[in-house]
């Protein structure tokens, strides 16, 4: 990604670093609490962003106090962490804070519609029609069994659709993530309860967000 979503915040006292953890910054909403209903209730936000994310964060900074990932930013620790099984939760920390934060910016209020030209082209190109392609990831964010992810990301020329379990995301497999769309059950929960398709209707029909896709399109 071109610009760091988080970095840790720094201290010119090196003995700091090692007895206290430093606390991650947690990214401000890029809109109001309450501007994604009513797909998606301001309580939701509210705990989704103040709770769950602010504590992925929280965790990973306990987790690295004295380690050689204390300095690094998510994405470096994403990378460092990945497949190692004794770093398994501070990547599984890491990656969410990361993934949230790129989840907030895939919805907008007033999104949904019309993509942008380019993508829209890319969208054709790689999965016949922008139908099949809104289909291919609702699809696979409605059938995502437990906790994960759905994405749309780009390889090359190629748009995909895929899915990460748990924590996952396609940073690791050398992926460019263009959206996110959590399905995690404290991301539709208190509104839908168990109805996850309602939630995932409502976020392609009216939040999820092209124009930041289309930010994210590579060369
Ligand atoms: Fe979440």
């Amino acid at each position: 990604m071109a610009t760091p979503l988080h970095s840790a915040s720094t201290t010119d006292s090196t003995e700091a670093k090692v007895l206290a953890p430093l606390p991650y910054e947690l990214p401000p909403l890029p809109y109001a609490e309450t501007a994604l209903e009513p797909v998606i209730s301001a309580r939701t936000v509210g705990l989704h962003h103040g709770t769950h994310q602010r504590g992925y964060l929280d965790k990973l900074a306990k987790l690295v106090v004295g380690t050689r990932f204390a300095n690094m930013s998510l994405e470096g620790i994403i990378h460092a962490t990945s497949g190692v099984a004794a770093h398994a939760a501070i990547f599984n920390n890491a990656a969410q804070a990361w993934n949230h934060a790129f989840y907030w910016r895939s919805l907008a209020p007033n999104g949904g519609g019309r993509l942008p030209a380019p993508l829209a082209a890319r969208a054709e190109a790689s999965f016949g029609t922008i139908e099949a392609m809104i289909a291919k990831l609702s699809a696979a964010a409605v059938g995502e069994f437990g906790s994960g992810w759905a994405w749309l990301v780009q390889d090359g020329a190629n748009l995909h659709v895929m899915t990460t379990a748990n924590a996952g995301t396609p940073l690791t497999e050398r992926l460019r993530p263009l959206l996110a769309i959590d399905v995690w059950e404290h991301a539709y929960y208190l509104d839908v309860e168990s109805r996850r398709a309602d939630y995932v209707k409502g976020v392609m029909d009216r939040l999820i967000n092209w124009q930041f896709a289309y930010d994210n399109l590579g060369a």
